[in-house]
């Protein structure tokens, strides 16, 4: 019986462009929805983008558009990306999407209409950049989860009965699957277990939401806004039949995946929201960990965060995800270079799957006329042969088990270790010395023997490339083609099994599935994400008239007397921030540690001000930052930016500022 299989991604926000972090959110999913299809599950898979909220709001604004202007714009980005790597999603949901705004609502009226919603004041602290409640902080404090500082907030808001769900929740962690891994099970527990308040699941000073049911001062929560995307896409709260049947059919999910930075929202939140509007409740959560670039978080500020498109560019997509899901420990934080990409692909992908799907198709291509040649002559079998059917046999229940514990980098060396077995039989049994004996004396005995050897290799290079076809589509498809087996996604993987290929298929046209990679591969990933990076703020800083220059010219940097360029002075990116944190950093007399809010993200800079001014004055003014300099360490503290002074005499500095209002995160040119 075919059972379905429902899986989703979190949506992302448009608040950036995607970069390879969503990338890996999106792979492993697709990666383990095409597993299912293959295993013959009516599977469901589900990705989108998060466009509502005071972050969002704010980064539309501090760039000059409406916000949804800008969310079109990103959202659009991430459908073109996923659309170009050939990601499988069978829908993606917009939470501006008039479906999803109106279904939100079906569930917020049924947790009012089932008591778990009243009406009261909040005054706390909000982490805009997590949209995030942060209980029992003080004004000033940062947020326990990404640093910045927090904001206070006081409004009238509607409140979720969160604390109602303790015992309820606690009950449903005792079930070890329902949040993967332990370490998060763990951490979730200890968290409920300290005691739950009441969510505050409205805000009335900004309007960029979906507007509460019969009170539309208010707007929706964010995160109950896109949570509930899970349930609206499939046809929640939709009157339409065939929604309705969706909805059934496919709910409960039966993994959300998530990164482990929003495990709280959706282990904790989600479930109660579902409990509370009397919803079934998704069977896993599983929470991956980090993907840093060489063992820093990617972030803006850092100026290093991956572009997946420059991978596709060079290596294509299949290299990426291999990569992704064999290099990093499904869970843990793992590390992203060029080198080690590039390394991978070599070690695993040209050298090992590649060159065995070569080596094995040119010698039967040469040796039997590109005919799958026929094994079963007794005589000519001998104990190797067996020892690859049984080790075939092993990987591929091994490879399943791993794989559906989300042990995909195990699941994958599993099976690259039938590969490396491969190649040793490969050349313990010379089948070229046996080739070369057949054309001298056609000779039976050596014609068994390298018919055996040769089907003992295409068997297992068979196997191999089914189990990798959900990891790497695409050149797992071009091996399936190039063995004469059709087409790959017809391949049912339940019934895989040794001694399936049969003996006179066709081979197709034979050709490097994966062609080696060499250093300069390595240079141009890194110069394509210098450029792009380079050209991300020219583009953001060009004036509306250019001053013409030849196409062929690239105007000298400083010119001889001493004057640079518009194109120079643009590369200066400087903004309009507010100070939110002003404190001495301890044991230095001139160094202020200071968090500036530049709109889009606070920043952290430490500047040296202190003798000229005292840090508590400052907070709430506004100044100018150069938000685009490299950031440097000052006594151990990072400093992303600089404020921008005039030195008087003796170097005392003065603030710049404003005789006007200016708005947060406007760009000075
Ligand atoms: N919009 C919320 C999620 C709402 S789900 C109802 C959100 N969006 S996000 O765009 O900030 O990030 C979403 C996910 O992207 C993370 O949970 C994670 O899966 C992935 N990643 C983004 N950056 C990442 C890394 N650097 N490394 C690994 N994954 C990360 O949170």
């Amino acid at each position: 019986m075919t059972q379905k299989f429902y899986i989703t991604t979190p949506i992302y926000y448009v608040n950036a462009r995607p970069h390879i972090g969503h990338a890996y959110t999106t792979i492993a999913c697709d990666t383990i929805a095409r597993r299912h299809r293959l295993l013959g599950d009516d599977t469901f898979f589900l990705t989108g983008t998060d466009e509502h909220g005071q972050k969002i709001e704010r980064a539309a604004q501090a760039a000059g558009k409406t916000p949804q202007q800008y969310a079109d714009e990103i959202s659009a980005e991430f459908r073109n990306l996923w659309k170009r790597m050939g990601i499988s999603n069978d829908d993606f949901i917009r939470t501006t999407e008039d479906r999803h705004k109106k279904r939100v609502q079906v569930l917020f009226r049924q947790i009012r209409d089932n008591g778990y919603i009243y009406k009261g004041t909040y005054t706390g602290q909000y982490c805009v950049s997590d949209e995030l409640y942060v209980d029992g902080a003080q004004p000033g404090d940062p947020c326990p989860t990404c640093g910045r500082v927090t904001e206070t907030v006081h409004e009238d808001n509607y409140f979720f009965r969160l604390s109602a769900f303790q015992d309820k929740l606690l009950g449903l962690y005792a079930n070890p699957d329902f949040i993967r891994p332990e370490t998060r099970r763990n951490e979730v527990i200890s968290f409920v277990r300290s005691g739950l308040r009441d969510l505050s699941i409205s805000r009335s000073t900004f309007s960029w939401g979906i507007p509460v049911p019969d009170d539309p001062k208010h707007v929706i929560y964010v995160w109950l806004d896109a949570l509930a995307n899970y349930i609206t896409a499939i046809g929640y709260g939709s009157s339409h039949a065939g929604a309705q049947e969706a909805f059934k059919k496919y709910w409960p999910a039966d993994v959300h995946m998530i990164g482990k930075e929003i495990v709280r929202f959706h282990c904790v939140y989600w479930p109660a929201f579902l409990m509370a509007a009397g919803l079934e409740l998704p069977k896993a959560i599983v929470a991956h960990g980090w993907l840093l670039f060489e063992e820093n978080k990617m972030s803006k500020s850092r100026g290093n965060i991956v572009r997946t498109e420059t991978i596709l560019d060079v290596l294509g997509a299949d290299a990426l995800r291999y990569f992704l899901l064999r290099e990093v420990v499904f869970g843990q934080d793992g590390s992203f270079s060029f080198d080690a990409l590039v390394q991978r692909y070599n070690s695993d992908l040209a050298n090992g799957l590649g060159n065995l799907a070569s080596r094995t198709l040119a010698m039967i291509n040469r040796y039997f006329k590109g005919e799958v040649p026929n094994p079963s002559h007794i005589k000519a079998k001998k104990p190797t042969d067996d020892a690859i059917a049984s080790a075939a046999r092993k990987t591929i229940q091994e490879f399943g088990d791993l794989f559906d514990q989300f042990q995909f980098s195990r699941a994958l060396e599993s099976a690259w270790g039938l590969v490396a077995a491969v190649d040793k039989y490969i050349v313990d049994n010379e089948p070229w010395a046996l080739g070369e004996k057949l054309g001298e004396s056609q000779d039976e005995e050596s014609r068994s023997r390298l018919a055996t050897v040769l089907y003992t290799s295409a068997e297992a290079l068979r196997i191999a490339t089914a189990l990798a076809h959900p990891v790497m589509p695409d050149a797992t498809a071009k091996i399936w083609v190039q063995m004469g087996l059709g087409d790959i996604r017809k391949v049912a993987l339940q019934d895989l099994a040794w001694g399936q290929l049969s003996a006179g298929t066709k081979l197709g046209d034979v050709s490097p599935v994966f062609p080696r990679a060499d250093k300069s591969a390595i240079e141009r990933m890194q110069q394509m994400e210098n450029q792009e990076r380079s050209a991300a703020v020219e583009e953001e800083k060009t004036p509306a008239v250019q001053p013409a220059t030849p196409a062929d010219a690239t105007p000298p940097a400083v010119t001889d007397d001493g004057k640079i360029s518009i194109d120079d002075f643009a590369k200066v990116e400087m903004r309009v921030g507010v100070i939110k944190v002003a404190e001495r950093v301890p044991k230095s007399d001139k160094l202020l540690r200071l968090e500036i809010d530049i709109g889009a993200e606070v920043r952290q800079v430490v500047a040296g001000i202190a003798e000229a001014y005292a840090p508590e004055p400052l907070i709430g003014r506004k100044v100018v930052i150069v938000a685009n300099l490299a950031p440097r360490k000052l006594r151990g503290l990072e400093s992303n930016g600089m404020i921008v002074a005039a030195s008087l005499e003796g170097g005392r500095p003065v603030l710049a500022g404003f005789l006007e209002d200016v708005p947060v995160g406007a760009r000075l040119k």
